[in-house]
């Protein structure tokens, strides 16, 4: 253990299972140790390092806004975040947009959206939530509620009524759920936490139409998913489906935290001024790293270049031995094992210098970034096979 993880251990809440490696660096789909070690990340922070590590254009907006005006506060507007409302409404289609910090404070701002647009409506306080199981929305304790994970749920018990969930995939039992008190249906359009689970057209079709039937809200959560990561803007977007509310944080501003709730006008008219708000949203400084993530996604076309390496890094995959099934969208993959042995691999991987996770005791998580080349690609999956090729014999 190096000083530095000693006193990572030492000092830090244990909230996480933390490795001992210890990055100094990086550039594109590359880290490098304390050590001197380099590795090729093909989880970029959990789907976040987009445009990839130390991104010269991000690196220069965010320098540059910081130099010129760092924090105005939210009782004064600034032109990075006028700027970059106008491109996220642009490219989602949705009309109004509230800047949160993260993930779970996207969906928070979602969840009181919805809620408050639910006020007397029709008679009625319309306040539930209702979304999937092995869902994640966040760690708040209302994004938790809605979170469709019981085990991490139970020790925060009593949660904030007003939220259930349904098996996805079952429009039934979604039907049975949803009634005059639901505010609205939340769900991700690929389970990303829970494990790599692609919703198909037909159910969000049906959960559509259900929303529409019902009275309710349609939110998408699509923290994970967007923002190119599927190969679309919005993963809704080659779905056939548009939400009324919707959310993104991760990938946004390639690794400063900000976060993204995005409505259609008539929905985001509920809010007033003093229903919700924060300190640092919508702040100069993501907002400049944001706009120069969606122009280096725009200029180097780099939906394109998400699908063409998703296809490349599947055929790839399943061609691994001990590799049973390969399922996801666009760069956001999970390969699925003969058995459970995702931990070993995600640690063999390491050893081998590549970066993954397992994001179930079966499955391997892939997330490069955007940038990754078709070179990378090919050098990932040599390394994988390698930290599978012992797992494969040991549990054959
Ligand atoms: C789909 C989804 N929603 C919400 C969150 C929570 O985001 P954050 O960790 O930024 O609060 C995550 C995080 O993994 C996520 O994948």
């Amino acid at each position: 253990m190096t000083k530095t993880s000693e006193l990572i251990d030492q000092l830090l809440m244990s909230t996480y299972h933390r490795s001992e490696v210890i990055f100094v660096r990086g550039e594109g789909s590359w880290l490098y140790d304390d050590q001197g070690r380099k590795y090729l990340d093909f989880l970029a922070g959990i789907a976040v390092v987009s445009v990839g590590h130390a991104n010269p254009r991000v690196a220069r907006a965010v320098a540059d806004q910081m130099a010129t005006l760092g924090h105005v506060s939210n009782l004064f507007g600034s032109e990075p975040m006028a700027q970059l409302a106008d491109r996220l409404v642009g490219l989602s289609g949705l009309d109004r947009v509230f800047f949160a910090n993260d993930g779970a404070t996207a969906n928070e701002a979602a969840i009181k959206l919805a809620r408050r647009h639910g006020q007397n409506l029709g008679g009625v306080d319309r306040y539930r939530v209702v979304s999937l199981l092995d869902s994640f929305h966040g760690r708040t304790l209302a994004t938790l509620a809605a979170t469709g994970q019981p085990q991490k749920q139970a020790t925060f018990a009593p949660l904030p009524p007003g939220f259930s969930q349904v098996p996805a995939g079952d429009i039934d039992a979604l039907a049975a759920e949803v009634d005059g008190s639901t505010a609205a249906v939340l769900l991700e359009t690929v389970q990303a936490e829970g494990g790599v689970f692609p919703m198909t057209d037909d159910y969000l079709a049906e959960v559509r139409a259900l929303c529409d039937a019902r009275g309710a809200l349609l939110i998408i959560d699509d923290v994970q998913a967007g923002l190119g990561r599927t190969g679309q803007w919005y993963s809704w977007q080659d779905r056939g489906i548009e939400p009324d509310i919707a959310t993104s944080a991760k990938a946004l501003a390639n690794g400063l935290p900000i976060g993204v709730c995005l409505a259609r006008q008539e929905v985001a008219g509920a809010f007033q001024p003093g229903d919700h708000g924060t300190t640092f949203g919508g702040g100069p400084v993501v907002c400049a790293a944001a706009l120069a993530v969606l122009d280096e996604i725009q200029e180097r076309d780099l939906l394109a270049n998400c699908r063409s390496r998703s296809a490349q890094l599947a055929a790839g995959l399943i061609q691994i031995e001990g590799v049973r099934h390969v399922r996801g969208r666009g760069l956001l993959l999970a390969a699925v094992l003969e058995g459970e042995f995702a931990a070993e691999v995600a640690a063999r991987a390491l050893g081998e210098g590549l970066i993954v996770n397992a994001v179930r005791s079966d499955a391997i998580r892939l997330t490069p970034p955007l940038t990754v080349t078709a070179a990378e690609v090919d050098n990932a999956l040599e390394l994988l096979s390698k930290a599978m090729a012992p797992v494969g014999v040991v549990h054959a």
